[in-house]
């Protein structure tokens, strides 16, 4: 337990020794100085919790010593003992000492006791008030520094797990590349069709000013778009002359059969209508196929891929023609726009060739639709 000192300043030896007398049996360490000079350097020594002082001395009023105590030790309790009670000293001794309590002289035993008791608790209370407050600052600015690590920590594992899953996306997007290439192969022709309907489509929904996943989506569903001619006939596929009627209607099963091959991935989900759709006619005309959808039914990748795909058959050979310049395709889309192509489609493409010339149609350079978005 930690023992409480009290220093009484008074130039009255016998005070002084008074007040020892009183206190002896207390559980209290009683100092005493009879010079306020004297008490000042005492101060500086010792650990003293109260300080109390009579107000008439000869070197400094008690007014005054109180005033300096504050300023020096400010956690130190100060109390007035005096025998003159004029009003303006009390005042004084509130105002410029911020005394705890006034003792007048002579004293009453039990009641100094009592006060001095008071003081002590006081003085304790207020120092545990103190180391509180000092453990909750601490505490807080851990707790500020935990956020900060738990943040960046948080910030962290985000940023691998969109990475992990950038990474994932890329491998199924080779994947599916690996998959329209083989397709693709069954005919010297087509060779390379599909990729190039994909990067034609997402140009023109980029052009188009669809947000990033969509574009993802056209790209991918422009790789695949063909992927269900693996189920017709290669003897029609590659068949150089015109078809008989129940040749096409074979042709025709192509998009229903590629929706169907896709349909159990996962990753496809969104695909697959996009794909089942693909040559649907933007007016719901009977040469769109399978489910003769109109307008805005007809997914919007499908009328994008409708008319990257136009594009892609009229500028590549074919066995019975060579590629065809870019002013008949111009012709072609103007001619079909509004019937066989969604309008703002052709729109978009017309605005990019404006803008770009008709060059991304010839090169060939690998396409990285990461890179590209
Ligand atoms: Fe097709």
């Amino acid at each position: 337990m930690h023992e409480h000192s009290v220093l009484f300043v008074d130039d009255e030896v016998n005070i002084l020794k008074a007040l020892q007398r009183l206190l002896r049996s207390e559980p209290m360490n009683v100092l005493t100085a009879s010079r306020p000079g004297e008490a000042l350097e005492l101060l500086e020594r010792e650990q003293v919790e109260v300080v109390v002082t009579d107000q008439r001395m000869p070197e400094m009023s008690g007014v005054d010593l109180l005033s300096t105590v504050r300023e020096r030790h400010p956690d130190t309790l100060r109390m007035m003992l005096t025998g003159y009670t004029e009003m303006n000293v009390a005042v004084e001794a509130i105002n410029r000492g911020e005394i705890f309590r006034l003792i007048t002289k002579p004293w009453q035993d039990d009641e100094l006791k009592a006060t001095l008791r008071q003081a002590f608790d006081h003085y304790d209370l207020k120092r545990e008030i103190k180391r509180l407050n000092q453990v909750t600052r601490e505490q807080n600015f851990k707790l500020q520094d935990m956020n900060k690590n738990l943040e960046a920590k948080v910030r962290d594992r985000t940023r691998q797990l969109a990475d992990k899953n950038q990474e994932l996306r890329t491998g199924y997007v080779q994947t599916v590349r690996a998959l329209a290439e083989a397709i693709d192969a069954k005919d010297r022709y087509t060779r390379g069709h599909s990729e190039r309907v994909g990067v034609y489509a997402s140009r023109i929904a980029r052009r188009m000013g669809l947000r990033r996943e969509m574009i993802e989506r056209v790209y991918i569903a422009g790789l695949l778009h063909d992927v269900g001619k693996i189920g017709v006939p290669d003897a029609i596929i590659t068949k150089p002359d015109r078809l008989s009627p129940q040749e096409y209607e074979e042709v025709k099963k192509h998009p229903e059969i590629g929706a169907r091959i896709l349909e159990p991935v996962e990753f496809l989900r969104e695909v697959v209508p996009c794909v089942r759709h693909h040559h649907e006619w933007f007016d719901g005309s009977a040469a769109g196929y399978p489910q003769r959808l109109c307008g805005d039914d007809i997914p919007l990748p499908s009328r994008v891929i409708l008319v990257a795909d136009t594009i892609e058959a009229m500028t590549s050979n074919r066995p019975y023609r060579n590629a065809l310049p870019i002013d008949v395709v111009v012709r072609e889309l103007h001619k079909y726009s509004g019937s066989q192509f969604d309008p703002k489609i052709v729109e978009a493409f017309l605005a990019l060739l404006d803008e770009e010339g008709d060059e991304f149609i010839q090169t060939h350079e690998k396409f990285d639709i990461y890179a590209f978005l």
